[in-house]
């Protein structure tokens, strides 16, 4: 069946990495018909917009798309398209899977872990004001219906992969009420996967544990903050976020496919970014839309490259370009 993506190559490095991803993807024979949108800064100068209104009917229509990094103009103003996307769209689950990839540096091995992050609430709700000069009030947001949506979402993911174990971050000794609801939704969650391990852990605790040993964590359901920082942090166990995946998905199929690193605006331009990060999206967005062969063939595809070494980009620590490993990966799809 053809397939119609919503594609959003980005600033900086983002073009670069989404034409390398492109060419790999159509490789592999994939019915596909891209439908190309500016968003950021890009479409500020064209819409006078970074979120123009078209882009959103478009991954509304096709229920998938695939993004590269965006340039949030700096100013007042200007909300990031980030959050503008995932709030439109009630993009409500943050998937980042993190393992290690032949060939990348990294401090461990053996790490195999599912980031699920609540996308919409907690303090990224965005409700802050000036209470009196010189004191500011920020609200943190825990609904019961988003934790409770969220802990399904982790507890299915883990059934449908045969994860282990889900444990829930929190620091509900102190935020009793909030994080307290939190984890009592994935506690009553936990009750109808009985197949699934569930546990519990404090989040500074878990950060700890998480940079000792990290092979310990399987899939990991957290609150939107500490999700953004845990998963950064899990992205360097493992190389750093070049070489990391993501998803934002919602109701009825609906997903976000992107690169969780930034416009590179140091390197833009010169043909040597590493299009791996957004690679491993399209691998995800491959399997969301249950293409799991080409899915499969674009990782044995890259593996090979990776483990080859010799068609390496600069942060890798090879001397290749952009096109000449994503070619290099063509060649090996065979
Ligand atoms: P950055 O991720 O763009 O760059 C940090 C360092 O990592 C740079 O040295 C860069 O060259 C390197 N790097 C990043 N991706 C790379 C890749 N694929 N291959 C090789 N090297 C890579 O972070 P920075 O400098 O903080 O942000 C730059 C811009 O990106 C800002 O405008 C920011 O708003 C935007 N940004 C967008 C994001 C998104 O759309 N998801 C996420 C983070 C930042």
């Amino acid at each position: 069946m053809p397939h119609t993506i919503t594609l959003i190559p980005g600033d900086g490095i983002g073009p670069e990495v989404t034409r390398a991803v492109v060419h790999i993807v159509e490789a592999t024979g994939l019915d596909v018909r891209w439908e190309g949108f500016t968003a950021g800064a890009s479409a500020l100068e064209t819409h006078g917009t970074t979120l123009p209104g078209d882009l959103l009917e478009s991954i509304q229509r096709n229920k998938v798309a695939l993004k590269g990094p965006i340039a949030t103009p700096i100013g007042e103003g200007f909300t990031s398209v980030n959050v503008g996307l995932r709030k439109a769209l009630d993009l409500y689950a943050n998937l980042r899977p993190v393992w290690n990839l032949p060939s990348v540096p990294s401090r461990f091995t053996g790490v195999d872990l599912v980031i699920v992050r609540e996308n919409t609430e907690d303090l990224y709700a965005g409700l802050e004001h000036v209470v009196v000069p010189g004191v500011v009030e920020s609200l943190k947001i825990i609904t019961e219906a988003a934790s409770t949506r969220i802990a399904r979402f982790a507890f299915e993911y883990a059934r449908r992969h045969g994860r282990k174990q889900v444990t829930a971050i929190h620091k509900a000794n102190i935020m009793k009420l909030s994080d307290g609801l939190f984890i009592d939704c994935a506690r009553r969650m936990s009750k109808q996967y009985t197949e699934v391990q569930y546990d519990e852990r404090i989040v500074d605790a878990a950060c700890m544990h998480l940079v000792m040993r990290p092979e310990q964590f399987d899939v990991m359901l957290l609150p939107n903050l500490y999700g953004d920082i845990v998963s950064d942090l899990c992205a360097g166990l493992v190389g750093g976020l070049g070489v990391v995946p993501a998803a934002n998905l919602g109701e009825r199929g609906v997903g976000v496919f992107e690169a969780v690193h930034g416009t590179a605006p140091d390197i833009a331009g010169r043909d040597r970014a590493n299009p791996t990060a957004l690679l491993l999206s399209a691998v995800l967005m491959l399997r969301h839309l249950r293409e799991d062969d080409r899915a499969d063939r674009i990782m044995r595809a890259l593996t090979f490259v990776l483990q080859q070494g010799q068609t390496l980009t600069p942060d890798l620590g090879g001397k290749a370009s952009t096109t000449a490993f994503s070619q290099a990966i063509v060649e090996a799809l065979g």
